[in-house]
């Protein structure tokens, strides 16, 4: 069993961006991503301060907009417009969850397609469906790199994605399918979901349930993507496999944290430094 190293192949990544930074630099362009946040989240505020930490590792500009838990839609619809306008600021992102009062479909809306870091715009969606994006879901993504960076081949093979959420589950898919897998989407109203698992050259599991997959869910040799951040009964932190019973049987397998988090953070560097380029028609 071979570990999947995140945190290797992200600052790999991140330094390629630094590189072309420079690029743009010498052009007089300093690309630049604004993080809103809304309301006290601790796991948000950890995300975030993650993000803005990356982009100063990769030479980017970055903005926080720190916006309290009672604020209004109105507030933070107008906190967008302002940045919206801003030539000095390429990718938006609004961290989610948002307060529940606040309608999350809105605020992403809001975002126009041309600075939506995180690919969440309906015509980004749009666009990655038909593979002509120019930026991809971070998480999605950010697991197609590691994949690739750690000579793992997709084409072909028998796929599993367990969770169905818009952040993950479905443009996982989406990205696995482009690259010439065959893809299975598993969710709660799966039948004999462990039956559909050990069909599964390379299984993603994106629920949120610590440990939720067990080792007769896998197929032996599988490499196994974890993207659960959850806490366990001692509140460490771990993902949605139980790892120790589990890593054994995979050809490869990435651990929580230092998997598939760091690969994350990477792509919305890539994504920033994208849309910046793009304004430049680099
Ligand atoms: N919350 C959990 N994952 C993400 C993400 O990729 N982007 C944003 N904006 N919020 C998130």
């Amino acid at each position: 069993m071979t570990i999947l190293d995140g945190k290797k192949v992200s600052a790999l990544v991140s330094k390629r961006v630094a590189q072309r930074v420079k690029v743009l630099q010498e052009r007089g362009i300093s690309p630049a991503l604004a993080v809103i946040l809304v309301g006290d989240d601790s796991a948000s505020q950890v995300y975030v301060r993650n993000k803005i930490l990356a982009c100063k590792a990769a030479g980017l500009r970055s903005e926080q907009v720190i916006l309290s838990a009672n604020s209004t839609q109105d507030e933070v619809l107008a906190v967008i417009d302002n940045l919206a306008a801003r030539q000095d600021i390429h990718g938006i992102l609004c961290q989610l969850p948002l307060p529940r009062r606040i309608n999350e479909e809105a605020i992403l809306n809001a975002i126009p397609p041309e600075k939506d870091a995180d690919c969440f715009h309906p015509v980004n969606v749009g666009r990655m469906s038909l593979g002509t994006a120019r930026v991809l879901p971070c998480t999605p993504a950010g697991i197609i790199t590691l994949l690739k960076e750690e000579g793992v081949e997709i084409a072909g093979k028998n796929c599993a994605v367990i969770g169905r959420s818009n952040i993950v589950g479905k443009p996982m898919a989406m990205l696995l399918l482009q690259e010439n897998a065959t893809v299975t989407i598993c969710h709660s109203r799966t039948r004999d979901l462990p039956a559909v698992t050990r069909q599964a050259d390379i299984l993603v599991s994106a629920v949120g349930i610590a440990k939720f997959v067990t080792v007769d869910m896998v197929k032996d040799g599988a490499v196994v993507v974890d993207v659960g951040m959850n806490r366990d009964e001692n509140g460490k932190l771990c993902g949605d496999v139980v790892f120790n019973a589990v890593a054994p049987k995979c050809s490869r397998i990435t651990p929580v944290p230092g998997g598939v988090g760091p690969m994350t953070i990477a792509t919305l560097m890539e994504n920033t430094l994208a849309l910046a380029e793009k304004r430049l028609n680099i």
